[in-house]
């Protein structure tokens, strides 16, 4: 085979400045592929641990579909790691859904263009029975949108994801870092299933390697189905912290929304857009997934030491070695 030919990229990875495509980019490259960043500023992207190969980095905006005219040339597969959701201000939480829309819309087209063959999208887990929120809602709708077009479509569909800067994470680290007392809402007690970052990108780079997958979309979640108020306690009981977390009827999801936008530094946009989804029930419906990539959950437990371990500021930012596993009675 040519030479020149296996060096150039055939992955194209959207997002690669967020939570999922940053980890993702290095999954990647421990695999071998070779693999074409998009990204909107060069400034935002950054390699704190040099890659085995050299990633190449296009620049790009979603919203701007003359600038993805050359992202795609040579490329056969492509990720689709991107939401809008943002801002600092509650008020304009909702502008997202429009936005995202636009953002797939110009991807489909550049893609049926650029004849690309095979994409993979990370999306949102919730019932669509269940009045979906606008965020569950417009991560569904941005599926629709990929899967329109003319090469095969994979949708991995998740709840909240726990690792170090994913924004559902940090409000719970958060929460539960800063609050010895907590009167939340009724969301506490809503069903959902967690799954570690490092499952996530298990699944996210194991459908390269199965076509199978192609064309289709799957729940992926941890091997723990809880409501939030488990959650939080199993990260207070990890990080050895005594609190009480109590559901009261009378505290609405928009009210818990502010208080949560005060004491976390997640963006307003990104807090108000979440909390409205804590109302659905967030636990898959299916598990075919498992058959086709089988791998190892991580348990809830393990996955916050996980994520605290790679954490180095904020609160509850511990060394590697100093995670206290309660079950187990052992350390991490
Ligand atoms: N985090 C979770 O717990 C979770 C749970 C379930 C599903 N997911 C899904 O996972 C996917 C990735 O989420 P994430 O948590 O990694 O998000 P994230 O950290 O906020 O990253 C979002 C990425 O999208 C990029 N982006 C936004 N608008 C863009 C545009 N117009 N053009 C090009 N790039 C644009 C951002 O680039 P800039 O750096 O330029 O802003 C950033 O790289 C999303 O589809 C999300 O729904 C996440």
């Amino acid at each position: 085979m040519n030479q020149e030919k296996t060096q150039k990229p055939e992955i194209l990875l959207t997002g690669a400045t967020g939570f999922i495509g940053k980890r993702l980019l290095y999954r990647l490259d421990e695999k071998g592929y070779r693999v074409r960043c998009l990204v909107r500023s060069s400034e935002r992207f950054s390699l704190p641990v040099p890659l085995n190969n050299e990633p190449e980095i296009v620049r790009g905006d979603l919203m701007e579909p003359e600038s993805l005219k050359n992202a795609m040339e040579g490329i056969s597969t492509a990720y689709y790691l991107v939401h809008s959701m943002g801002g600092k201000s509650p008020g304009r939480h909702l502008e997202f859904e429009e936005r995202d829309r636009r953002a797939a819309q110009n991807f489909v087209t550049c893609a049926d263009n650029a004849g690309l063959r095979r994409m993979i999208y990370l999306g949102g887990l919730g019932d669509t029975s269940d009045h979906l929120s606008h965020h569950l809602a417009s991560r569904q709708e941005v599926g629709r949108i990929l899967s329109s077009g003319s090469c095969e479509t994979t949708s991995l569909r998740a709840a909240v994801i726990i690792g170090a800067g994913g924004a559902g994470f940090e409000i719970i680290r958060y929460l539960v870092e800063r609050l010895p007392v907590m009167l939340c809402p009724r969301w506490v007690y809503t069903m959902s299933q967690p799954i570690a970052v490092e499952n996530v990108l298990d699944y996210l780079a194991g459908c390269l390697g199965h076509p199978e997958t192609a064309g289709r979309t799957f729940d992926i979640g941890g091997p723990e189905i809880l409501g939030y108020a488990d959650l939080m306690r199993i990260y207070a009981k990890t990080r050895g912290l005594n609190r009480t977390i109590v559901g009261v009827p009378f505290a609405s999801t928009t009210l818990s929304a502010y208080w949560v936008d005060l004491i976390t530094p997640v963006p307003a946009g990104i807090v108000f857009a979440l909390a409205e989804g804590l109302k659905n029930q967030a636990i898959c419906r299916e598990n075919r997934i498992r058959k086709i990539i089988p791998i190892e959950l991580t348990p809830m437990d393990q996955a916050i030491c996980n994520a605290l371990a790679e954490e180095t500021s904020g609160p509850g930012a511990i060394s590697r070695q100093a995670c206290f596993l309660p079950d187990t009675g052992k350390k991490s």
